[in-house]
């Protein structure tokens, strides 16, 4: 889909938008919409008018949007992924949008469209239907192209969630992190990490024929301001392993690597972007799976800062591979360390497909990333890392367990990563509940909604 900036209206449907209890910029319109069928102008309504030739588009697309006082970015968000939704319905392949507003929405209006155009239709014979080509009237072409790099970063997150395990492998973590451009990559294999000490890591993926892959990403552009790790969990399929998670549960595991496919999409997005800053991409990519050689409940691992972990349960996997990765960040000396991590039902439960949960060990950092988590317009709460949580995860023989109590399970998770965490700003970030959606809620379709993306992305902007 081509984004751009025109003038010309004389196109397939000529997209307008209506505040409550004002008219629009088209007569047309005002005389059908207005008076004839008492449309509002409530924010989301749509109506769809047939101009038989009176202007030179053949339809307009009229959409509500609430109170002219109360619009901002994220409104406008959603009313273009509306309107693309009803493009869409109507096999639509291109329109204006000719809004009356005056301040430069240029990159929501592009978020918006690229999110509502998305499909994963790479295994159906029928193909989903997409525009070719939406022009904006009033929104500047920078604005728009910055939004289209935030769009294709989730829709190349989208598609990494979406594609089954049996092809989204740890090696093919591995080789799509060597693809991309503008980053240096180092992959390291099975022997190196184990050189590398990383036991928990290494435990989690021991079950599987496909082998682990530690991927470590590095943007950099001329002299950096600020150096930061961001740990995408990458766990390429859950089966909870000898703890085997019940069949209505392991159906969504192919998600489990969200974290990570996240991570991918904002390392390709960097070089695009261009911010001066460092940046570190990693994943410890492995599969959870049950076999002959699996670990097991009750065995004891050494991560890389050489505490030990008793296994408590096999389907606390995240936060072992978690673990280790955040030691190798830690070493890196960067100044500020984010995870983004599928961990814990728990953390479903509590915020539902809703929210993101946040943690972390800087209540200033935890802040930032919580403030442009909400101008990004993705959802986020923050949960207690209380130091009490780790009660439940002490061990009669090792360092510690990697499950305790059923309650509070998404703050046990945190503070059991933070006994990697050294001397670093750092935040954990919880994507269980919102990374991938059974079924379509707001402007997403069913499916994995690339969460953290646009939050990464502004972040380190
Ligand atoms: N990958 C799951 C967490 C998850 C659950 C993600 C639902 C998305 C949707 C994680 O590895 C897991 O299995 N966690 C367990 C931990 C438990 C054994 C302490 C959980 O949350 O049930
Ligand atoms: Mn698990
Ligand atoms: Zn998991």
């Amino acid at each position: 889909m081509e984004i751009k900036v025109s003038q010309c209206v004389d196109t397939e449907v000529l997209v307008i938008n209506m505040f409550e209890g004002e008219k629009t910029s088209q007569e047309l319109a005002n005389t059908y919409v207005l008076e004839k069928d008492g449309f509002e102008g409530k924010f989301g309504q749509t109506y769809l008018l047939h101009t038989l030739g009176q202007i030179a588009a053949a339809k307009i697309l009229v959409i509500g949007c609430g109170k002219r006082d109360e619009f901002n970015a994220d409104k406008m968000r959603t009313i273009v992924s509306k309107a693309v939704r009803k493009l869409h319905q109507i096999r639509a392949k291109k329109a204006v949008f000719d809004f009356d507003l005056n301040e430069d929405y240029g990159k929501s209006a592009a978020l918006g469209a690229m999110i509502a155009d998305y499909a994963y239709d790479k295994f159906k014979s029928e193909k989903a239907h997409h525009l070719d080509e939406i022009a904006f009237t009033k929104f500047s072409q920078e604005q728009l192209d910055e939004g289209r790099i935030f769009g294709e970063a989730m829709k190349f997150t989208r598609d990494l969630a979406n594609t089954p395990a049996q092809i989204a492998t740890p090696s093919k973590l591995a080789e799509i992190a060597q693809n991309i451009e503008g980053v240096e990559t180092k992959v390291f294999e099975k022997e190196e990490i184990e050189k590398m000490g990383m036991g928990a890591f290494l435990a989690v993926g021991q079950g599987s024929v496909n082998p682990p892959k530690f991927i470590h990403m590095k943007y950099s552009n001329g002299n950096p301001k600020k150096r930061i790790a961001i740990i995408g969990k990458g766990i390429c399929f859950d089966s909870g392993g000898l703890d085997i998670k019940p069949a209505s549960s392991m159906l969504t595991m192919k998600d489990d690597m969200s974290g990570a496919a996240c991570v991918l999409g904002v390392m390709q997005a960097l070089s695009k972007l261009n911010p001066e800053i460092e940046v570190h991409g990693i994943i410890a990519a492995c599969e959870n799976i049950p076999s002959g050689s699996s670990y097991k409940p009750g065995d004891i691992l050494t991560a890389k800062n050489g505490k030990t972990i008793e296994v408590d349960n096999t389907d606390a996997e995240g936060r072992l591979t978690l673990a280790d990765a955040l030691c190798y960040a830690c070493e890196l000396g960067v100044d500020e360390v984010i995870d983004i991590a599928t961990l814990t039902g728990a953390c479903m439960v509590a915020l539902g497909t809703i929210a993101t949960g946040v943690m972390g060990n800087d209540e200033d950092m935890i802040k930032r990333v919580m403030e442009t988590a909400e101008h990004s317009g993705e959802k986020c709460w923050q949960l207690p890392m209380f130091k009490e949580y780790f009660n439940s995860l002490k061990s009669d023989i090792a360092d510690m367990k990697n499950t305790g109590s059923r309650y509070g399970g998404a703050s046990a998770a945190g503070v059991f990563l933070q006994e990697f965490v050294k001397d670093v700003k750092w935040v954990h970030i919880d994507i269980a509940g919102t990374a991938y959606l059974e079924k379509p809620q707001n402007e997403f379709i069913s499916g994995a909604t690339g969460v953290g993306v646009r939050t990464l992305l502004n972040y380190l902007k």
